[in-house]
Order: structure tokens, then C-alpha cells, then sequence
């Protein structure tokens, strides 16, 4: 195997929303014997592993943390039911939602306080838009695509919202579908810049490579989402977490990978892939065994 070559996405690994939750829980961490986050608080198994080593314990639910402890909200965000409970058994709450996640719930709470039919782009069982839609008191529908709207009644007015990791393609696709049945429709591109800027990058990448590998969580929508832009070009795509998962076999007649990684993937894990891409390649070279492919 010639030598392999290794091309990065600019700005791959921790988003602003996502350093700034990690800062918030280690402080938690440090500051009070006992914090519970509701949900894991990015979608990452190995940093959520890491602050359980800290201290830190994940519950599902706000029932679950004893009255005056202290709570933590994701990222992603929570419905306003949950800080009602918090105030009302006195659990103090560090908020980790990222700010332009919360700027997206109070854009729908207010298109649905002017009367507005609203809509929420995004994936139906995914935390962040569950939160939206609690914001906007359960009056909005998330729909996945412009298919879904098949079958429901639109309003004269509408107005359309986008869960942030979400693609701008998908979002004009639902405003196209949406123009010619309603008589006014206003959308607020909530699309967050980091996840805009990640998939932008990682598709000019993988089109120049032959292999594409997206590190990150699997319950990570922003990672999935890269991985599904990247696939879409025809060139090799693969998903993994960790170093761990890559496989010699993916490297046969490979010359330039290209690495990109979610929102939530730590730098950590995207130097251990790169390392281990060297050593795999260099092991190829010197005829060693093929590793073998965990998924
Ligand atoms: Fe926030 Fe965007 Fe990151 S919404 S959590 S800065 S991907």
C-alpha cells in the first residue's frame, strides 16, 4: 500500500454549545457532591462515561433527583414542565442548553402565541425537538420531510422551525412543499452555523477522497446527519466512535481519507483515529494481519 494520506475538516470536534455544557458539568462536578443531568448531556458515550467517573449521574426523568439537589439540563434542551417541577421541589438546575437551541424554542412558543400553524423540521424522537414542541405548549408537529405533510390539513398561515443539526436542502424542500398551500408562511432558519459550516466542509471533502470517516456518537444527530451527506456523494462512508472500530479492510486501494467529526466528538478521539489510520496503513505496508471490524 502507497503511503496513506490523511485530510481533515477544518473546525471538526467540539461545538461552542457543546464546550460550553462540558464546562458547565465540570464545574457541577466540582462545586456539588451530587448533580444528576437529565439525559446524557451530548450525545457522546465516551464523554458521558467520563463525568459519570466525575460524579455526575443521568437520570430520565426530574422525579428521579431528590428535592434540593442539584440538576443539569442537556444540551438539547428540556420542555418548561421540567423547570415548573425543579422550582417546585426546590432542585436547584445548572441549564446546559445551548443558546441557539433555545433560541429556536422561543421562536416557536412565539409563532405559536401569533397563531401560527407551526412546524418543526427535525426527528420526531430526537430530545432537542421534543423540547421545541413542549416549548411551543405541544402545538407544533415535527415533520421529518416535506412527505410528511401528506394527509394534514395546512393553515393559511404556517410557520416553519428546524431542529439545529438539520440540513438547509431538507428545509427548502419543506418550504417549497409548503408555499403553494398556504396563503402566508414564515420560516426562521434555526439551523445552527457550526452544524452548516461542519456539513458544508465535509461534503467539499468528500468528494475529493476515497474514503470518508465520520467519528462520532451514533445517537448523535449531527454526526449522522454528516455521515448521511457524505454517503450521498457515492464516495465510502463510514460511522464509527472510536479509534477501535476502523478496519484494514476499508483501506484496500485507499490513497486520501477524509475525517470529519460530529459537534460532540472530543479531539481526543478524533487524534486516536488519525493515529490509528498511520498505523494501520503502515501496517498494510509491512504485510501485517488485518484488524478486525467490530461492526
Ligand atoms: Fe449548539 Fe450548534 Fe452545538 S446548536 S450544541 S452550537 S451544534
Amino acid at each position: 500500500m502507497s503511503e496513506l494520506k490523511t485530510v481533515s475538516v477544518e473546525d471538526a470536534g467540539f461545538c461552542f454549545g457543546v464546550r460550553r455544557a462540558l464546562k458547565l458539568a465540570e464545574e457541577a462536578t466540582e462545586r456539588y457532591a451530587e448533580v444528576a443531568c437529565l439525559g446524557p448531556l451530548i450525545h457522546n458515550r465516551q464523554v458521558v462515561e467520563g463525568l459519570e467517573r466525575r460524579g455526575m449521574r443521568f437520570v430520565e426523568d426530574i422525579g428521579e433527583v431528590e428535592p434540593g439537589a442539584t440538576a443539569m439540563i442537556r444540551a438539547h434542551g428540556a420542555g418548561p414542565q421540567v423547570y415548573q417541577d425543579a422550582a417546585a421541589r426546590r432542585i436547584k438546575l445548572m441549564d446546559a442548553t445551548c443558546p441557539f437551541v433555545r433560541r429556536v424554542q422561543q421562536a416557536a412558543a412565539q409563532f405559536v402565541e401569533e397563531q401560527y400553524q407551526v412546524f418543526v423540521l427535525g426527528e420526531p424522537d430526537h430530545p432537542e425537538a421534543r423540547a421545541i414542541v413542549e416549548h411551543a405548549g405541544g402545538q407544533a408537529l415535527i415533520v421529518e420531510g416535506a412527505s410528511d405533510l401528506a394527509g394534514t390539513q395546512i393553515a393559511d398561515r404556517v410557520a416553519v422551525v428546524c431542529q439545529t443539526t438539520q440540513h438547509l436542502d431538507k428545509l427548502q424542500e419543506l418550504v417549497a412543499a409548503l408555499l403553494p398551500q398556504t396563503r402566508e408562511l414564515r420560516v426562521t432558519n434555526t439551523i445552527c452555523d457550526a452544524t452548516s459550516k461542519r456539513q458544508e466542509a465535509s461534503l467539499r471533502l468528500a468528494v475529493d477522497v476515497d474514503l470518508m470517516i465520520v467519528i462520532g456518537g451514533y445517537h448523535s444527530a449531527n454526526t449522522t446527519r454528516l455521515a448521511q451527506i457524505c454517503a450521498a456523494t457515492g464516495t465510502p462512508t463510514k460511522h464509527i466512535e472510536t479509534a477501535d472500530e476502523l478496519c484494514q479492510e476499508w483501506l484496500r486501494g485507499v490513497k486520501v481519507v477524509g475525517l470529519t467529526a460530529g459537534a460532540s466528538t472530543p479531539d481526543e478521539a478524533i487524534e486516536a483515529v488519525r493515529e490509528r489510520l498511520g498505523t494501520l496503513s503502515a501496517g498494510a505496508t509491512g504485510g501485517d494481519a488485518d484488524a478486525e471490524n467490530p461492526r
